[in-house]
């Protein structure tokens, strides 16, 4: 097979750095990007040949302009459906194609008005929880925290009231396990043999049915009631396809709801970390949030109607989802030879849009390094040409859920904002952990005291 002509990292040196690769790898891959350029090949692992790219013209290419030519890797796909089922993350091809113009429609901005009222009813229950917790003591990790409110507000959204708070407790903690199974499988493939053996992989897939039964059962009682609800659940259940006329079967809608739980909460609530760590460090900024709260909502809950209005807020999202890109990476394979930008990609290559590099790349944003929510006022966003940020994808794989997590964003942020002062906890340290998805290792540690209500 003729190789791709562009730099090769030397196994050594790739074999050199293997032990901090495995623990944080963006470090590694941004010092490669600065000896060897954009684009490189290198043996992920030490055994995969994987061209990594930070160009935001190898992401377009894969990911919108010569999509056809490309599928998500094993990783994607075949891991994540053992234990989550055919839904829209982990399926391929027409099925894939079918199901998200079936899917689409429902979560388009315009149609979830009634999705915000869920926001704000989870994040009431959540701001009584966490005024109770900082009473007594105001120091608290926010991460686990965020990880909380979000698995709760996708599954409203899902389920809307009739999630059981029992429940919703063994749903997320089915999730969180399965994650971190999947993420071991990923990680430490040579096992994959033992996790068979041991019985591991056995286990993990009883969970997820067992889960599975449970959300299943949701749906079945919906169906049965007849009762109508404003909720995912119900934009699932009512969705036909266009060529037939007819709905998804329970299975599908089982299969699509465990996708939309691992997709929908784990991202948002590291974007949502990472900002109010980004927020304890420039007060300034901080302090334009607040201007623009008094300004168009002067204490009241954001509504459908007022989100679009909170734009400082919106850019603020976006600079720290550029700096902290809850989905860091995503893979590619190439189904036939194929050229990007000069570059020979043979049949079978890994193309690794590194998303995380593009957004950090001084050649793509100068001062790359530095918070500067200007970056995305109007006037500078028309200029932008597409790919250079994508915290949410591209092309025809591009998130689903992105509306929805930005209302989300808002509504969370604005929230907190509303009832709580905050400042960091000195002297901790605050360190990226790469996994699925972009995580702060050691948590980010926050003192919380609750505003006077009036
Ligand atoms: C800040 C929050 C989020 C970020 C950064 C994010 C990021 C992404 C990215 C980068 C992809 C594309 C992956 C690829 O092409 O390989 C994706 C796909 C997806 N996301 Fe999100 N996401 C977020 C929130 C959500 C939410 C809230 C939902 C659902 C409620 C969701 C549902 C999905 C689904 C179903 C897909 C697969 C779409 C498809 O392949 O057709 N995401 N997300």
């Amino acid at each position: 097979m003729t190789k791709p002509n562009i730099p090769h990292i030397p196994l050594s040196t790739s074999l050199y750095h293997i032990f901090q690769f495995v623990k944080n790898p963006i470090p590694i891959l941004q010092a490669y990007h600065e000896q060897y350029g954009l684009t490189f090949m290198m043996k992920l692992g030490g055994t995969i040949p994987s061209i990594i790219s930070s160009d935001p013209a190898f992401a377009k290419h894969v990911l919108q302009k010569n999509h056809r030519n490309y599928r998500k890797s094993l990783v994607q796909t075949k891991h994540l459906k053992n234990f989550l089922g055919n839904g829209l993350l982990t399926s391929e091809g027409p099925y894939w194609l079918r199901q998200r113009r079936l899917i689409q429609p429902g979560f388009h901005k315009n149609r979830l008005q009634a999705i915000v009222d869920i926001m704000n009813q989870v994040t009431d229950r959540f701001l009584e929880s966490l005024t109770e917790k900082v009473r007594y003591k105001s120091e608290l990790d926010i991460s686990p925290e965020m990880m909380r409110l979000t698995f709760s507000i996708v599954a409203e959204s899902l389920f809307s009231t009739s999630v059981k708070e029992k429940e919703l407790d063994y749903l997320s903690e089915v999730v969180t396990t399965i994650q971190e199974f999947i993420i071991k499988q990923v990680r430490l493939p040579f096992l994959n043999p033992w996790f068979k053996i041991s019985g591991a992989f056995a286990k993990h897939k009883r969970l997820s049915e067992e889960a599975g039964e449970v959300v299943m059962k949701y749906i079945q009682e919906r169906r049965e009631s007849g009762e109508v609800r404003d909720d995912l659940l119900q934009m699932l259940l009512d969705s036909c396809y266009e060529d037939t006329g007819e709905g998804m079967s329970n299975q599908q809608i089982r299969d699509e709801s465990f996708v939309l739980f691992v997709a929908g909460h784990e991202t948002t609530a590291n974007a949502l970390s990472w900002i109010f760590y980004l927020l304890s460090k420039h007060p300034d900024i901080l302090e334009k949030i607040k201007a623009e709260e008094k300004e168009i909502l002067n204490g009241h809950k954001p509504s459908f109607d007022n989100l679009p209005k909170l734009s400082y807020l919106t850019q603020v999202i976006e600079e720290s989802m550029r700096l902290y890109p809850p989905a860091w990476i995503t893979d590619r394979v190439a189904l036939e030879d194929d050229e990007i930008e000069g570059v020979f990609i043979p049949k079978g290559s890994i193309i690794v849009p590194f998303i995380y590099g593009v957004h950090l790349a001084e050649h793509n944003w100068p001062e790359a390094k530095k918070f500067d929510p200007e970056r995305f006022n109007k006037a500078t966003q028309k200029e932008r040409p597409g790919f250079k940020y994508l915290p949410f994808g591209g092309g025809p794989r591009l998130c689903i859920g992105n509306s929805f997590a930005m209302m989300e964003m808002q509504v969370v942020i604005t929230r907190i904002l509303q009832s709580f002062h905050f400042e960091l906890v000195k002297h901790q340290t605050i360190e990226m952990e790469p996994l699925i998805t972009l995580r702060p290792r050691y948590g980010i540690k926050l003192l919380l005291h609750p505003k006077a209500t009036s």
